[in-house]
């Protein structure tokens, strides 16, 4: 009896110290992938501990990717070629056509690196780079846009085209327990290779938003990376509509002022919608392009103009003094900037007037 009880307790013991013994290997198992390499565009290698995003793996080699929404999966900007990464995750489905899907093309900051693995990305992003800037100045544009300007310290020069963006690194603070990104497009002239000025809208709550807004402060030094984008203004000639609305302002500006600097002569019209006066800004900046650029006119537009506005200038959403004031727009090229609400309107506006749609180009800030 005694035998068979000390049987029975022995063999539930072995059970145990099995069981204790494989929770253990998995504990130290599960999640650790070792030493992965990622070979990038055939040539260069990233090795790295596996079990991180191929995003925040690239990132920690040099290798910058555009991730707008700082690689919550809600910008589908993020996307690379990639052999050896597994099935696309629902959550990337949305962002993929189903040719990208039969090529490879993932997320990079939905893909696990779990083992060696090869991607593919522009060569372009390649000479993206981090930057060490220092904030020169900020001021009020309106009551919520405020104009960040930031001195490039290391390196000490950013080469970009007009429309492009950059990534500014948050750190952590009571919003955000890690740094975190998000992209603004650049609203300087690209001559001036030394500093950037960025135009930052306040969002309720929002976690960059409210660091630039609430606790930024002039001689800070933070990180952005870039330049990312391909929102830029063709060489065509053409006949150019820009469209813009808040802090869409900024890519738009960037272009005008490179237009204005080089003599530009195409004939331009830029729509800029606001919801009333206190929401309107560089005005007197634009005045001054019409008067150094004579084929551009500035038509900006209240939606909702206030009792003391004094306004005589156009009202209306901005889609409504487009669709009165833009005539044949068959032989002309658009550049869209502003909240997608707004973009899609003038997208579905400008090809019922006839626009074709490969001429229409925006960045969306979503
Ligand atoms: C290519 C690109 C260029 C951009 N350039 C600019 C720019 O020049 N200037 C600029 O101000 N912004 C720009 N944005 C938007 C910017 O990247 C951020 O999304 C925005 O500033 C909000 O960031 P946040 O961290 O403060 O808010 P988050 O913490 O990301 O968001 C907080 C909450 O607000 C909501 N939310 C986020 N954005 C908005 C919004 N715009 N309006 C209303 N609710 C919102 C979110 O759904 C969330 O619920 C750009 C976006 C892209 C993709
Ligand atoms: S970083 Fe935005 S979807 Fe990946």
């Amino acid at each position: 009896m005694l035998g068979a009880f000390l049987l029975a307790v022995g063999v539930a013991v072995a059970i145990n110290l099995v069981l204790t013994g494989l929770i253990l290997f998995a504990g130290a198992t599960v999640g650790d992938y070792g030493e992965c390499t990622v070979r990038v565009n055939g040539d260069r290698e990233v090795k790295a501990a596996g079990g991180r995003s191929l995003l925040s793996t690239l990132k920690d080699s040099g290798i910058f990717i555009p991730s707008a929404c700082g690689g919550r999966g809600s910008c589908g900007l993020c996307k690379v070629r990639v052999e050896g990464g597994g099935e696309p995750l629902a959550t990337e489905l949305p962002w993929l056509s189903k040719d990208e899907v039969k090529g490879g093309v993932r997320l990079a900051c939905q893909v696990k690196v779990k083992g060696d693995l090869a991607i593919r990305i522009p060569e372009e992003l390649l000479s993206v780079a981090q930057y060490e800037v220092e904030v020169a100045s900020i001021a009020d544009l309106t009551h919520d846009i405020k104009e960040v300007r930031l001195k490039l310290i290391e390196p000490g020069a950013m080469t970009f085209k007009a429309g492009q963006y950059v990534q500014f690194e948050v750190p952590a603070y009571k919003l955000t327990d890690e740094p975190v990104y998000r992209a603004y497009s650049i609203s300087s002239d690209p001559v001036d290779r030394g500093a950037i000025e960025l135009e930052i809208r306040y969002v309720p709550n929002g976690i960059c938003t409210t660091y630039v807004h609430r606790h930024l402060k002039v001689g800070e030094r933070v990180n952005i990376n870039g330049p990312y984008g391909d929102f830029r203004l063709s060489d065509t000639g053409r006949d150019v509509i820009f469209i813009a609305g808040g802090s869409g302002m900024a890519p738009i500006k960037s272009m005008l002022l490179e237009m204005a600097r080089t003599g530009c002569r195409r004939n331009a019209e830029y729509y800029f919608g606001a919801r009333s006066r206190e929401d309107l800004f560089l005005e007197d900046l634009m005045q001054r392009i019409e008067r150094e650029m004579p084929s551009f006119r500035f038509i900006p537009s209240l939606a909702a103009p206030e009792g003391g506005d004094e306004w005589s200038g156009e009202t209306g959403l901005v889609t409504d003094v487009v669709g009165r004031r833009a005539g044949d727009v068959s032989e002309k090229e658009a550049y869209l900037c502003g909240s997608p609400l707004m973009i899609d309107a003038c997208v579905e506006l400008l090809k019922k007037k006839g626009m074709p749609e490969d001429r229409i180009f925006y960045d969306k800030f979503s």
